[in-house]
């Protein structure tokens, strides 16, 4: 894939569903009683393999144009072929969800899946009563034996929405309630759904009670996913002239770091139409071009408010008039790819000045990068969809291989940057 020099960007913009909350959408009306219709759900590859996963398990889901509808299974079945592709979001919640439901299964998942720590699900699900094997130092594939669970009360050593969301899942189905207590504030769309589905739940700042609970379908209107939009956004940012439109945009609380570190930019971001969908609060947005864009400093709290937003966001610091640092950040590594490595050796490929440090890196912008060269996405649909920003607001563009995996998240993304004047 090839990506121009663009010189501006205007328009309105479809954005894709929500991945996180179309995970959520598809697993938990494939186990609630009754049948319910998901709307704008993403039909990414991670979403999709959500829904085979379901679909072998028991749940029947069927796509249709507007809609996809989702009849909970009335046993879950055993399987031993769970594939998950590239998605840490599918094996993370659906080992919690299978470990709770006492099947035997087996899950895998591709080369990247492989090298993602899974030990941080199966020791706390082990207190709970689970049986798990995986591979020496936690890996996958997992293989999961029918168990009893009972409730715990888990103090979270990382910051993580898939930790937290796995053990939920678990807890629905377990003899006591569980407890979970999280370091910092991770996205929230579990426990939203979950007591929309009148799931026995209560929450309170950093601590989530769950106890055995049978779940009722409901329908979702997935909204705008703001991790996606944050390509879109960053691109306007930077070029000169541009003026976008996006409506429908995800603006939960738990995901929206991204707009603060944009409004310390300095981006010009006007919020129209605020509203609450599904639970869910969504907004439209109209973005402008910036001509000073200033540094920042990501850390702490903020991390789990913009995790997947660090690469698109080493791409706006390029062209901040000053320095800027981002740290606290040590979960980039056991992303898709090592993220603090992948980004800065991108970067520093396409003329950036940028050093990796232990915990993230520094950027010291210069309003500028050079590009003209090839960039290799691997396995990781962020890399691949920040490299194409970055080349689009390069001088000499960039060549990006391995594009395709961006279907993991954002499907027609490329066709984004037709719509650029060069
Ligand atoms: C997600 C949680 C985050 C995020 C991932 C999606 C989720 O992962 O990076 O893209 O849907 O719960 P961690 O839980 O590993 O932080």
């Amino acid at each position: 894939m090839t990506i121009k020099p663009l010189k501006n960007i205007s328009g309105a913009f479809d954005l894709p569903g929500d991945k996180s909350i179309t995970h959520r959408a598809i697993m938990l009306n494939a186990i609630a009683e009754g049948e319910a219709k998901v709307y704008n759900a993403l039909l990414g590859e991670d979403c999709m393999a959500t829904i085979e996963c379901m679909r072998k398990l028991g749940a029947k889901i069927f796509i249709e144009s507007d809609y996809i509808t989702v009849a909970g299974a009335k046993k879950i079945k055993n399987s031993q072929e769970l594939f998950v592709g590239n998605s840490g979001t599918t094996i993370r919640l659906l080992t919690g969800l299978l470990c709770g439901a006492g099947v035997n299964a087996e899950l895998d998942g591709d080369d990247s899946i492989k090298k993602r720590p899974m030990s941080r699900i199966i020791e706390p699900l082990s207190m709970m009563g689970a049986k798990i094997t995986a591979l020496e130092g936690g890996f996958a594939p997992l293989k999961i034996k029918s168990a009893n669970l009972k409730g715990i009360e888990y103090k979270m050593p990382v910051a993580s929405a898939q930790v937290k969301s796995c053990l939920l899942l678990a807890g629905l189905f377990a003899d006591s309630p569980t407890t979970i207590i999280e370091p910092v504030k991770t996205r929230n769309h579990t426990e939203l759904m979950l007591a929309a589905m009148s799931a026995d739940i209560i929450t309170r700042r950093n601590k989530v009670i769950i106890s055995k609970s049978k779940l009722k379908s409901i329908d979702v209107y997935v909204p705008g996913d703001i991790s996606s939009a944050a390509y879109l956004m960053v691109l306007a940012t930077i070029l000169p002239n541009s003026y976008i439109v996006l409506k429908n945009v995800g603006v939960n609380p738990t995901r929206t770091g991204l707009l603060d570190i944009l409004k310390i930019c300095g981006a010009k971001i006007t919020m129209l139409n605020r509203r609450t969908t599904s639970e869910e609060p969504v907004s439209d947005m109209l973005i402008q071009s910036t001509d000073d864009i200033k540094p920042f400093v990501i850390g702490g709290d903020l991390i789990p408010r913009l995790i997947d937003e660090i690469p698109i966001l080493a791409v706006l610091a390029c062209f901040a008039n000053g320095q800027s640092i981002i740290k606290d950040a040590q979960e980039l590594k056991v992303k898709e790819s090592n993220r603090i490595d992948t980004t800065v050796n991108m970067l520093k490929k396409m003329g950036a000045r940028i050093e990796a440090t232990d915990d993230g890196m520094i950027i010291n912008g210069s309003g500028a990068l050079m590009g003209g060269v090839e960039i290799d996405a691997g396995l990781d649909h962020r890399l691949a969809m920040s490299a194409a920003v970055a080349g689009a607001v390069s001088l000499d563009g960039v060549k990006i291989k391995n594009a395709q995996i961006a279907d993991v998240s954002y499907p027609g993304f490329f066709k984004i940057f037709e719509r650029g004047e060069q």
